[in-house]
């Protein structure tokens, strides 16, 4: 016997006394997450009892294989976040089970597993599961061997896992074990459901599962007691029943609630159900379940009435990662992502596009936030649906599995069956009529109190019929939801992504964007916040939207935070995304002030964008943008008033010098005949082109911008401007390469800025592609500089200072509503790097080996003025009962490990996580490090978890 064998058998045997003791039938549950054994590849053999797994690396669940990288920058596509998740890996632990609970029944539960897990026990296969990210049980009781050592080996397999960002890898959710007498309480089989709510009282039902693994029947009493938050208890009821054997029974019991205290944002009030299961009078089980009185309403018209009052949604959706950690759950740094949110004003979550682990919905639970909850991305391999599997059964698998285990949540106020389906036969798993209706009732058999609905792109859908059985349809951008409105009227209309917006935290460029995605930048989306995907919109065009459209309920950003994957418009560059308001480290764009001033009008914000740190660029203009929810500001450059903006006033478009003007068309044919008009270009080179446009303005004029509208995308045709005066020779001023950048869509208009006299403009056409026909369909010609219409809505929710000369020093914005101060804001030129300064959002961790500090790093200057562009590489040490997790700065193209002990700041910042070792607590000291500055330090305690 392999000596590491021996230990096993020891530890295992340790574990059934501990386990053992006081053993007399009476269902428990413990945490099944300490001390598994991994290894990456194919171990088959390692399902055996007897395999040696000494060598394999120890871990703790959550964990997520692939987060550790490396990275891959070959990897043509960010799209999964270049990390290695693909594959198969081995978890192997051991378990005992008191010989004492011989007869009772034993299970093991996932939280998730990522993917399609084969759960061995003693080297037997005791089931699997078919969708990572739904929750499933383990009857693993035939398998197992009372008062001995047992092996539990999994293996996971994400290979057949297709996906449209970084999924993790591994048993990412919890774990547990739970050994249950013969008779017991169904995992996940109670529903507790409120009705008649009023100020006097409100009705609970509370139905539960029995099942009965016995021959015999038995007769059984349950107890259902309610207790108030303060755990007065509130209301108590017992029943008898007859448990049949070898079979399931619903015990449904009805009590009243004397002067509910309601589940709302603001007070988030939770009750207790606790149900104790006897057995021939014998108490066997008891569980606890919390959950909240309230009502929830969606109407077509009024928006959602939250207990009567209507509430818009204010929400985001948030992709399962959790950033630097990973796939892993975290509860610290899941409601971390919360506070910022909250912060910010949201008050709900798309959990976008899978069920949420258990302990999300707790923290939403306690917050205050609405969950629309949702089962899967497609229907197709993205929901692990193997193309041979009828859907029927698979999709009711997974809607039990989700709706059981969330349905007792006052946060989740609806069921989504999935997010862009598209319609079947373009999509052979997708939308049809019946299984729409179908994927309903699969949802209602298991609760009938939510609305059901699904995430949309393609309005043609509404004319199909196939969202008929719904009993509400979100949309996804550009008021796609138009359509729905007409075709059902009645049917309540939540804009379930908006904006999909784009920017890299503190990366200012100029000049600024001149159409939502002109990315000149690469791999850098500009911070100023005028970027979004090509199918989608800056935040202020859905304002407007949301504003007129107003039977909406509210929409769901997207995204709240980065996340790994998809990183939209550097797909090859790029490993996480650039929607998020906020980093993927938790350091906030500038958009997040704009969503904070317009979602809480009432709470002061005063930021400025961009940093004042623009050495090389004195007397040039850099364009200054105050965020705020006051109504107007006055901005001061070192002292002196660079005037008042007010919300809502909107610039006037210059005039178009060339309105009226007749475009002149030519090309290598037309050569002859043009040369009436435009001599000079007969001497363009041949070679370069043989296609142009051209307007003449008149006379000579001093030209700012130039506009011009292509009939498809102004990204596929290439090209170059070229000015003239009457008399002069043809100059370039501008030009442009064509691409197909970004991937989807585009814009067909092009903006140059240009500083020019000319009486004469033209377009030469160079390559062009997918054979767009060489020529424009109007050329715009300004005095001074054009903006866009697309950016009209900004002034109504953004202060703009477009021009401003740069001056270092300090810019100071003072906020006012209706006249009165609000707050200011001040941005300094900083000087260079002199000191690091560490801040962690905690002082106190719990020594539990799972809590966490999140530790900013930020370079600043001899006087403590933040230094904004900031790259030193910092060495972060960590000593004391306590690891770092993870570090980074939030660039989306970093290709550097998060764990890593180096990490960049990122335009002046990053962060450090710091995990407590599990234990009895102490001191955590963060040291940091880097090349040419003081190392500085902090000093974290922990404290033992309460018993
Ligand atoms: C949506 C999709 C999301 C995400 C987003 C990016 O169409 O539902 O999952 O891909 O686009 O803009």
């Amino acid at each position: 016997m392999p000596h590491s064998y021996r230990r096993r058998l020891l530890t295992a045997a340790v574990v059934a006394i501990a386990f053992g003791v006081g053993v007399d039938s009476f269902a428990r549950t413990i945490d099944f997450n300490l001390g598994w054994r991994f290894k990456r590849g194919d171990h088959p053999e390692a399902k055996q009892l007897a395999f040696d797994d000494y060598s394999w690396e120890e871990v703790n669940t959550p964990h997520d294989w692939a987060i550790a990288g490396p990275f891959d920058a070959n990897e043509k596509s960010g799209y999964a976040g270049k990390l290695p998740w693909r594959g198969v890996a081995w978890y192997r632990k051991w378990i005992a089970v008191d010989r004492r609970e011989e007869g009772s029944q034993v299970y093991l539960d996932f939280d998730g597993v990522m993917a399609s897990p084969k759960v061995y026990v003693n080297g037997q296969l005791a089931g699997e599961w078919d969708y990572g990210y739904t929750p499933f049980r383990i009857d693993i009781t035939p398998y197992v061997k009372f008062g001995r050592a047992n092996v539990v080996a999994v293996r996971v397999d994400t290979t057949g896992h297709g996906t449209r960002w970084y999924p993790g890898a591994g048993i990412y959710r919890k774990a547990f074990l739970t050994v249950s007498p013969p008779v017991h309480l169904v995992k996940n089989g109670t529903a507790i459901v409120t009705s008649d709510v009023s100020a006097e009282k409100a009705t609970v039902t509370i139905d539960n599962e029995i099942e009965n693994h016995l021959e015999s029947d038995e007769p059984i009493d349950l107890e259902v007691t309610i207790y108030a938050p303060d755990w007065q208890e509130v209301a108590k009821r017992r029943l008898s029943e007859v448990a049949k054997a070898g079979a399931t029974i619903e015990v449904s019991t009805t009590l009243e609630l004397p002067q509910p205290q309601l589940w709302d944002l603001d007070s988030p009030t939770l009750y207790q159900a606790k149900t104790s299961l006897l057995v021939a009078g014998k108490e066997v089980e008891r569980r606890d379940v919390r959950f909240g009185v309230r009502t929830i309403e969606l109407t077509p018209n009024d928006g959602l009435l939250l207990n009567g009052q209507r509430v818009a949604l204010k929400g985001v959706n948030l992709h399962h990662d959790l950033g630097p950690l990973g796939g892993a759950f975290n509860r610290r740094a899941a409601e971390r992502q919360l506070e910022f949110m909250q912060e910010m004003g949201a008050n709900a979550i798309r959990t976008a596009h899978n069920p949420p682990a258990a302990e999300l919905l707790d923290l939403c639970d306690e917050r205050g936030v609405l969950v629309w909850d949702e089962l899967f991305d497609k229907w197709n391999e993205t929901a692990d649906k193997r193309p041979d599997e009828p859907f029927e059964p698979y999709y009711a698998r997974h809607a039990a599995a989700l709706v059981r285990r969330d349905r007792n949540h006052p946060s989740v106020f609806v069921w989504s069956i999935g997010n862009e389906i598209v319609e079947a036969p373009h999509d052979p798993h997708g939308l049809t009529k019946e299984r729409v209706a179908f994927a309903r009732e699969a949802i209602r058999a298991h609760d009938a109190t939510r609305p059901v609905g699904l995430g949309c792109h393609i309005p043609h859908s509404t004319e199909t019929g196939v969202l008929d059985a719904l009993d509400f349809t979100g949309w996804n951008y550009q008021a796609r939801y138009e359509r729905a409105r007409n075709r059902y009227p009645d049917k309540p209309i939540i804009y379930s992504e908006t904006a999909s917006a784009l920017s890299t935290r503190g990366a200012y460029r100029l000049p600024i964007a001149g159409a939502k995605c002109d990315f000149p930048d690469a791999p850098v989306v500009n911070a100023y916040e005028f970027s979004s995907a090509a199918w989608a919109d800056i935040p202020e065009v859905e304002f407007e939207r949301l504003r007129r459209d107003d039977y909406l309920l509210g929409e769901f950003i997207w995204t709240g935070f980065d996340y790994l994957g998809e990183p939209t418009p550097f797909e090859h560059d790029a490993r996480s995304s650039y929607f998020g308001v906020v980093d993927l480290v938790g350091l906030p764009k500038d958009r997040y002030y704009l969503y904070r001033s317009l979602w809480r009008p009432h709470t002061p914000t005063v930021h400025i964008a961009p940093h004042w740190n623009w050495n090389g660029h004195e007397g040039q203009n850099v364009p200054v943008i105050v965020y705020t929810n006051g109504d107007s500001a006055e901005l001061f450059l070192n002292g002196k008033s660079l005037g008042v903006r007010r919300k809502g006033e909107r610039p006037s478009t210059p005039k178009d010098l060339a309105a009226g003007a007749t475009l002149e068309v030519g090309g290598a044919k037309l050569t002859e005949a043009a040369t009436s008009s435009s001599t000079s270009l007969v001497s363009a080179s041949a070679s370069e082109s043989s296609t142009w446009s051209m307007v003449q303005i008149g006379a000579a004029s001093h030209v700012r911008s130039i506009a011009l509208d292509f009939p498809r995308e102004s990204k596929l045709y290439g090209y170059r401007i070229e000015a003239a005066n009457d008399d002069g020779d043809w100059r370039e001023v501008a030009s442009h390469v064509a691409t197909h950048e970004p991937a989807w869509g585009g814009v067909n208009e092009a903006i140059h800025h240009v500083d020019v006299q000319a009486s004469k403009l033209r377009v030469v056409f160079g390559a062009c592609l997918d054979n767009v026909e060489p020529k424009v369909s109007s050329i715009r010609v300004y005095a001074d500089k054009y903006e866009s219409p697309y950016y009209l809505p900004t002034y109504d929710y953004r202060l703009r200072w477009n021009e401003v000369a740069y001056e270092p020093g300090e810019l100071r914005a003072v906020a006012y509503q209706e006249g009165e101060p609000i707050g200011e804001a001040v941005v300094r030129t900083a000087g260079a790097p002199a000191k690091l300064v560490l801040t962690a959002d905690r002082s106190t961790l719990t020594a539990d080996g799972q809590d966490l500090a999140f530790v900013t790093l930020e370079a600043v200057d001899e006087r403590g003025t933040p230094c904004p562009l900031a790259d030193a590489l910092v060495e972060v040490e960590v000593t004391g009962v306590g690891k770092l997790a993870a570090a980074a700065g939030g660039d989306p193209t970093s290709m550097r490990s998060f764990q890593d002990s180096k990490v960049a700041l990122f335009n002046g910042k990053a962060v450090a996580i710091i995990r407590a070792d599990q234990g009895l607590g102490g001191e955590v000291t963060v040291e940091a490090t880097a090349a040419g500055l003081p190392s500085q330090s902090i000093t974290l305690q922990t404290r033992r978890q309460s018993p």
